[in-house]
């Protein structure tokens, strides 16, 4: 039977609910997800970025032994979403705070650069999910890790300590709670 858009159809009425119900998930579910998350936004907030930041070179270790396409995709689209998840909290919280609260300008924006680096190596990588070469796939997913570890262990062991010193526990509560909000918005 061909398809007709019938308005009064049960078909297209569960369409528009099914669409207006997306539409308020999608509106609703992050604030309340964050909310969900308070009893994680009360734990230490850099405790939380650094556990991200060994579950993210887990991954890409995954990543790197990874040879078929399909596991190949599947990985590294999980990887994009970790690191889009973290990158936000960091980008929209923490490089602003160590910014104004810290003075630290430059650094921040080499920090930032840094994301931007990490994203263009997950742009060629990505290119050589189908059919790149072993030894080239290899070669660039230890490329992103050397990145990536670089710049945790820089964030870590230089810029969240400097942050962290100036924050008394309150705004380490805020902070933690602006940062679940931030990474919720990403579902
Ligand atoms: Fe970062
Ligand atoms: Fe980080």
């Amino acid at each position: 039977m061909a398809y007709s858009p019938d308005r009064s159809s049960n078909g297209y009425g569960m369409a528009i609910a099914g669409a207006v119900a997306g539409f308020l998930a999608a509106r609703v579910l992050p604030p309340l997800i964050a909310q969900a998350g308070g009893r994680l936004a009360r734990s230490d907030p850099f405790d939380r970025l650094a556990q991200d930041h060994r579950a993210i070179l887990d991954l890409i270790d995954r990543l790197e032994d990874a040879e078929s396409a399909a596991n190949r995709g599947i990985l590294l689209l999980r990887l994009k979403r970790r690191l889009t998840v973290h990158a936000l909290a960091e980008e929209d919280i923490v490089y602003p705070l160590l910014r104004q609260e810290v003075g630290e300008e430059q650094a921040v924006k080499r920090l930032y650069a840094e994301h931007g680096d990490i994203k263009v190596h997950l742009y060629v990588i990505e290119t050589l999910v189908s059919g790149g070469e072993a030894s080239e796939w290899r070669a660039r997913v230890e490329a992103l890790r050397d990145l990536v570890a670089e710049h945790a262990v820089q964030e870590e062991e230089v810029e969240f300590p400097r942050l962290r010193r100036l924050l008394r526990q309150d705004e380490l509560t805020v902070m933690a709670g602006r940062m679940q909000r931030e990474k919720a918005l990403v579902l």
